[in-house]
């Protein structure tokens, strides 16, 4: 990138707004799991729609790739720059104005780099939900959930990102915005563009705003923390608590008996609500947005009968707010757990939730034979069919031993979720870490409709390359 350009991006979003420091770089290009790190010619941090679309049609201009960034958290590397120095880092994180509110609407609208957390927050203080939620909240942006259609604990009752979202504001690489900021349910004028960049990664164009749903607030809540016997317990009682509570189902959530030792080793304050061992966990939500609508009777009920049945081995139900938020704090340290526990190999599959069960008995046995005291990290959003099938090497094993097996045991977790007509990323994306694989477990015609749209809105692969779309 010739000085040249890094003046004329000054010129453009300010001083202040640009950075060629290699230090105050480096934060930007690795990212939050160490797995991958890239080079910069500079990161660059623009305040507005114009300031962005202006940076965008500088580097399509100079032929320079553009690599957006929001608040770093994604788990397959798709933020991160490539090695060769000659990329730009184009973070979204100054972007962080609430444009609107519309109550009667049911809406907000967002710039792209306002943190989760801020948007949750701002629906609460006008008396709506904001439902996305997930462990990395306090620090991702709506771009980045946008651009990864973002899942989470919500997605039982409220789906993803997709399903959030009602409008965008996009800046194509060359520099155009397009303003598709549009707060209608209803809108059928021909091909839904949002969708197009909405789990796109950033491979299609930047995302600078968004009109997102309201829903009304909840107003209470029964929490459960469950000892299961297995997967198959766990899908069952699904099904027992569909029937008896209806849409107050918003979350439900399994881990392993492993992924819950690695919290209580390494969280401070995380406590086993049971006193015995047991091989599953569910953690198990109700909500209403009535204040009294005798949630914990309808747990209770739900989970006598589970009881009876021998689905459930043991139960606990919050009893205050505290209390339910601790039982979160133990779903919600896993990922930052396993962390402590050397490399961390992650696969975020999904299948139908009826063949949970076979995935876990068919994986676990095939990654155990292939190597052997494999500690598997298996937890996640069951009650929407998606697991996170998480590895650490085993007790005493070497790092870069265990990371040299890393595509032959994911292969052995994506070839199990294929032939459970599954896919191989339920909410994470393809990034870079999945990027080459996809090839083997999706359809090559699909593939090819994928080309043809990155080529129609970026011809010259200027956004975001290497990420996403097979090499
Ligand atoms: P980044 O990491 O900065 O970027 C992610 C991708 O989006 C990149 O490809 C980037 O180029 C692109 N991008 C970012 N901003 C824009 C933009 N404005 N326009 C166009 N492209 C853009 N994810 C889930 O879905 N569910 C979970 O439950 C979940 N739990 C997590 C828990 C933890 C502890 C952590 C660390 C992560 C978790 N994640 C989860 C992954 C991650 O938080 C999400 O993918 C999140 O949506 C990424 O947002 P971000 O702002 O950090 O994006
Ligand atoms: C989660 O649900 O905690 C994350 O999506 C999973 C992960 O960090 O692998
Ligand atoms: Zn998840």
């Amino acid at each position: 990138m010739t000085g040249n350009l890094i003046e004329r991006l000054r010129h453009a979003v300010g001083s202040s707004g640009v950075i060629s420091d290699p230090d105050e770089m480096a934060g930007y290009l690795t990212d939050w799991r160490n797995a991958y790190t890239g080079t910069a010619a500079a990161v660059v941090r623009p305040g507005s729609t114009e300031e962005v679309a202006a940076v965008v049609e500088l580097c399509h201009q100079a032929g320079v790739e553009v690599v957006p960034q929001g608040g770093n958290t994604g788990l397959c590397g798709g933020a991160v720059p490539d090695s060769s120095g000659r990329q730009l880092v184009l973070s979204l994180t100054r972007m962080r104005r609430i444009r609107d509110l519309d109550v009667a609407n049911q809406t907000i609208t967002v710039e792209a780099g306002v943190i989760l957390q801020s948007v949750q927050d701002a629906a609460a203080a006008a008396g709506q939900l904001f439902p996305l939620s997930l462990g990395a909240e306090g620090s991702c942006t709506i771009g980045g959930n946008l651009a990864t259609n973002a899942g989470g604990t919500g997605v039982l009752r409220y789906g993803t990102m997709r399903d959030l979202t009602l409008g965008v504001e996009v800046v194509l690489p060359d520099g155009r915005i397009w303003n598709g900021l549009r707060g209608l349910r209803k809108d059928n004028t021909g091909y839904d563009l949002k969708q197009l960049f909405i789990g796109a990664e950033g491979t299609l164009g930047v995302i600078t705003a968004a009109v997102l749903k309201l829903f009304p607030a909840v107003r209470s809540r029964a929490t459960a923390w469950v000892a299961l016997p297995g997967p198959q317990a766990a899908v069952d009682l699904i099904g027992i608590l569909r029937a008896v509570a209806g849409d107050r189902l918003t979350g439900f959530e399994i881990m392993s008996r492993q992924s819950v030792d690695f919290v209580l080793r390494h969280v401070s304050g995380a406590r086993d609500p049971f006193g015995e061992r047991h091989l599953w966990y569910a953690l198990v939500e109700l909500s209403d947005s009535l204040p009294v609508a005798g949630l914990d009777e309808v747990i209770e009920t739900a989970l006598g009968e589970a009881v009876e049945r021998g689905l459930v081995v043991d139960a606990v139900v919050a009893s205050s707010a505290a209390q339910a938020a601790a039982l979160w704090a133990l779903r919600e340290g896993i990922s930052e757990a396993q962390n402590h526990e050397g490399p961390s190999l992650k696969h975020d599959v999904t299948v139908p939730v009826s063949r949970i069960p076979a995935l876990v008995e068919r994986a676990d046995r095939a990654l155990d034979e292939a190597v052997p005291g494999v500690r598997v990290v298996t937890y996640g959003h069951i009650g929407d069919g998606n697991l996170h099938y998480n590895l650490s090497k085993p007790v005493g094993g070497d790092d870069d031993e265990f990371r040299s097996r890393a595509s032959d045991l994911a292969r052995i977790i994506y070839d199990q979720t294929s032939a459970l007509e599954g896919s191989i990323s339920a909410e994470h994306g393809l990034g870079q870490s999945k990027r080459e694989i996809i090839a083997d477990y999706k359809d090559s015609y699909e593939l090819e409709l994928m080309r043809g749209i990155k080529q129609l809105f970026d011809p010259r692969g200027l956004m975001n390359p290497g990420k996403v779309l097979p090499g």
